[in-house]
């Protein structure tokens, strides 16, 4: 509570940084899932780790600074030993190469905290200026975690569904009622979502928008999905830079 308290005091004001309830329930979970992984680790060490794993991936780069300043302030002497992606590190880089894309270290560190945002979200936003490398990004890692799917039974089988909104009018995204005929027509997003749930192999099934952020669009997806355990949408800032995208 402390730390969400000196961070909304100390950090730079975004749209996308929530140090409210929401944030707090998340590094709630990160902990539990940490300490379920190493039940006999230092408990201060698994916190701080759900602290940063939860909170890093959004920040400005100068937020980073401050942030880790917090967290030191508020665990003193606590040392964190590096994580340890072993597999799934590797095979990033190798599907990076595949789809003829060059390894720079800020970029496999975007897709490494892009999974681990997955994990503990079911909903998720990555922002940054076109041309950024958004969309590569979720490529490269849904290739990666199918590959080692397919090869050692790691990890998942990634599908994903992906549309532009903002190519499409709002009643051919949700579909639209016409007064006239009393006639009910599915909009794209109905039938992403039927594909998805009626798509019984066992694998994670991402419904992407890819396309400039719409603030409409963000409303009506809170209120026409309101924040239950099963879907929730949040906003992650996956890559530093102005929010356009
Ligand atoms: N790691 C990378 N190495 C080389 N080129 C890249 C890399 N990431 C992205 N690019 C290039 O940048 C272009 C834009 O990336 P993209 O993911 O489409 O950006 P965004 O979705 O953020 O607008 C891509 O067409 C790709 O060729
Ligand atoms: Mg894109």
């Amino acid at each position: 509570m402390n730390c969400f308290k000196l961070s909304s005091e100390q950090l730079s004001a975004q749209d996308h940084y929530d140090f409210g309830m929401r944030a707090v329930n998340t590094v709630i979970s990160a902990a539990g899932l940490n300490k379920r992984s190493q039940p006999d680790a230092d408990e201060a060490i698994l916190m701080l780790r759900a602290l940063k794993d939860s909170n890093l991936p959004k920040f400005l780069t100068d937020d980073i600074v401050l942030f880790s300043g917090i967290i030191s302030d508020l665990f003193p002497g606590v040392k964190l030993p590096d994580p340890d992606y072993g597999s799934l590190m590797e095979q990033l880089m190798a599907s990076t190469t595949d789809m003829g894309l060059q390894c720079v270290p800020q970029f496999m560190t975007k897709a490494i905290q892009l999974y681990d945002v997955t994990v503990l979200r079911h909903g998720l936003m990555t922002v940054g200026p076109t041309g950024g490398g958004k969309t590569m990004c979720k490529n490269v890692l849904a290739k990666a975690l199918t590959a080692l799917n397919k090869q050692h039974g790691e990890y998942y089988e990634v599908r994903q569904l992906v549309m532009n909104p903002k190519s499409i009018t709002m009643g051919q995204l949700y579909g639209s009622f016409d007064d006239a005929t009393h006639e009910w027509s599915d909009g794209i997003l109905c039938k992403l979502f039927r594909e998805g749930v009626y798509d019984t192999v066992e694998r994670q099934k991402w419904i992407v928008f890819d396309g400039p952020v719409v603030d409409i669009l963000t409303l009506q997806l809170d209120a026409k999905f309101p924040l239950q355990n099963d879907l929730r949408a949040d906003i992650c800032e996956t890559f530093p830079g102005r929010p356009v995208d």
